[in-house]
């Protein structure tokens, strides 16, 4: 019997060796990855320039100094990091859900500073934010709540997509200093904010002086063809949460300021022990150093515009909607679909389903045409089936 603790449901099947975007299991079946280790192996497997530059860091003898000393790599992971958000200062941490508390923590000495004696973040429907108290608190999950009240306080919760709901919670609640979203909503079900909205929502937080803090923790760092999404919609958020895709497999989260966010932290407001270690942070220059030198961002719009449109050629979205940007893809169905993940296995392609009903596609930003043709290939006669199996008389008459 296992001596780990029952908090995942896990498939029979270990990986123990990759290439690209390629995975081997134990007993040396081969896996076409689309999903990329939930939106973190940017890289894919056996990147040359990442084993380099990690096994180079190893070989120093110094995988962690403290926060006490300057940490060199910190400061160039930090310039490359404001470069691409376009933000000022970046706090880094080591995972998604610390780099979203960092955030709030942000959202609320910022309201304090102003004199926001019990200030209010709003949060949407759907989102997923993490798991520690304040960050499932912000999530708009049940499931991921249930058990663990008393909830944080501080979030007022509208739908995605609703201007009009926010614009209300603006008149009336006095204690609201920010806003925070995932353009994307991964967890949620692959829910693509409108670009009209998100700039809506920013001209409220304009007019309000409230901080727009974008959760990019999945949906962020080149996978939708630039580098964030706020960037499709044109404008500068305050604070950006990062973490997954960052360090391309080596465990970080970033928390990034500028706006109004910027100076709000300052010595003493926030730290952690493991945040901007040097593997950590060789890790994050050598990702975004490849994903700018090898066109990574263009590959993800290309591949991901080749893989959406030829599921949409192939389903009549009465069965199935395909919904995303770039390689950040969902295939909702009609009805909960989780056991096409073994069905997938078996078939030698690896993807999730999440919200119950939506496969979701996260490969590595490496990942060619080709393999982005087999990825299709493999997954549609599986939803094919499932649909016919799911709803015989409708998939029938198609
Ligand atoms: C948008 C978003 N924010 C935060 C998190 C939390 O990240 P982590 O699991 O690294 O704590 C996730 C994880 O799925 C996420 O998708």
């Amino acid at each position: 019997m296992s001596h780990l603790m029952n908090t995942y449901a896990r498939q029979p099947v270990a990986f123990v060796r990759g290439e690209g975007v390629w995975l081997w299991d134990e007993a040396g079946k081969k896996y076409l990855d689309a999903l990329a280790g939930i939106a973190v192996n940017t890289l894919g497997y056996g990147h040359p320039k990442l084993k380099k530059a990690l096994l180079d860091r190893v070989n120093s003898g110094i995988l962690h100094t403290s926060n006490l000393w300057r940490i060199p790599d910190q400061e160039k992971a930090a310039d490359r990091v404001a470069e691409i958000t376009g933000l000022d200062e970046v706090f880094f941490c080591n995972s998604g859900l610390e780099a979203t508390e960092a955030s709030i923590k942000v959202a609320r000495k910022y309201g304090h500073d102003r004199g926001v004696a019990e200030p209010a973040i709003i949060v949407m429907e759907k989102a997923f934010h993490g798991r520690s108290l304040a960050t499932l608190s912000a999530t708009g999950s049940r499931k991921v709540q249930a058990g663990f009240e008393p909830l944080v306080q501080g979030f007022v919760r509208v739908p995605l997509n609703d201007l009009d709901a926010v614009r209300q919670v603006a008149e009336h609640n006095k204690n609201v200093v920010a806003v925070l979203v995932e353009p994307i909503q991964g967890e949620g079900g692959i829910n693509v904010a409108r670009m009209e909205y998100l700039r809506g929502l920013k001209e409220i937080c304009e007019r309000k002086e409230w901080l727009f803090i974008s959760d990019e923790v999945q949906c962020g760092l080149g996978r939708t063809g630039k580098w964030f999404v706020y960037q499709h919609a044109g404008f500068q958020p305050d604070v950006v949460a990062l973490a997954k895709g960052l360090a391309s497999g080596v465990p970080v989260g970033a928390c990034v300021v500028g706006g109004r966010a910027k100076g709000v932290f300052k010595p003493g407001n926030h730290g952690s022990t493991f945040g901007g270690n040097p593997l950590a942070m060789i890790a994050v220059v050598t990702t975004i150093d490849t994903i700018k030198d090898e066109g990574l961002l263009a590959n993800a719009a290309r591949v991901g515009t080749l893989i959406q449109e030829s599921l949409r050629d192939q389903f009549d979205t009465t069965l199935a909607e395909i919904r995303g940007m770039g390689l950040m893809i969902g295939v909702e169905l009609g009805q909960p679909c989780g056991e096409l993940v073994r069905q997938a296995l078996e078939a030698g392609l690896v993807i999730n389903v999440t919200a119950d009903n939506v496969v979701r596609l996260l490969p590595p930003l490496v990942m060619s045409e080709a393999e982005g043709r087999m990825v299709v290939e493999r997954l549609a006669p599986l939803v094919r089936a499932f649909v016919e199996r799911a709803t015989p008389a409708t998939a029938a008459a198609r």
